[in-house]
């Protein structure tokens, strides 16, 4: 039997990464196999993509930026996704193709049609579950900005963050294995959200 697809996704400061320790002690309890992993910079080349990506001196053009995080993301699916799915693995994935909806289709504008097309022909997997943390922009940028120095996504406008999340909570109410977790909510609170979700997933 494949592995299960799981995919954690938010605006900067969102508390993804904190949650991490949540969704591991889930699956350790029930003994489920897994890697952790995340985007960009999860494949063989994604180290260098990351570092290009992110770099505050670079200056990349929105369909650069989209057709570069795609391009890491078909190396990411090739050389680790897909060959843990299928050995039976679950997969964790700290951001993937819903970011690209996201920050290159709602915060560069980019047409959305065109990344979906893209991500049709490259043939990417779709998750199975998909936790988005949400909460509002002025909270999670504050975070954001107490945690280490912002990176070229970071020092973008507000407007750039505010379309963001409308966008991904867009895709969260067309898409049933989306899950809104309420990430402005107390840390203990916010995990057992996690908890909840993934439990009832894993036993459906
Ligand atoms: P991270 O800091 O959560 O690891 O994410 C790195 C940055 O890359 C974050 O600002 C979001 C951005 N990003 C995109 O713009 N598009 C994408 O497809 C992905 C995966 C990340």
């Amino acid at each position: 039997m494949k592995g299960k697809f799981i995919t954690l996704e938010g605006i900067e400061g969102s508390g993804k990464s904190t949650n991490l320790e949540s969704i591991k002690s889930v699956l350790d309890q029930k003994k489920i196999e897994y890697v952790i992993t995340r985007e960009p910079g999860g494949g063989p080349l994604g180290s260098h993509l990351r570092k290009l990506l992110l770099d505050k001196e670079h200056s990349i053009s929105p369909s650069v930026e989209m057709l570069l995080m795609m391009a890491d993301r078909k190396d990411h699916v090739d050389n680790l996704i897909n060959p843990n799915l299928n050995k039976g693995i679950c997969v964790i994935s700290d951001r993937y193709l819903d970011s690209t909806i996201a920050y290159q289709g709602g915060g560069r504008q980019l047409d959305a049609d065109l990344i979906n097309s893209l991500s049709v022909t490259l043939k990417l997997p779709t998750p199975d579950l998909t936790l988005l943390f949400d909460l509002p922009v002025d909270v999670a940028l504050q975070r954001a900005a107490e945690r280490s120095e912002l990176d070229r996504f970071e020092r973008e406008p507000k407007d750039f963050h505010s379309r963001i999340r409308d966008s991904y909570l867009e895709l969260a109410s067309n898409n049933h294995r989306i899950k809104t977790v309420d990430s402005s909510k107390d840390t203990k609170l916010v995990s057992k959200q996690v908890e909840k979700y993934l439990s009832e997933f894993l036993n459906a």
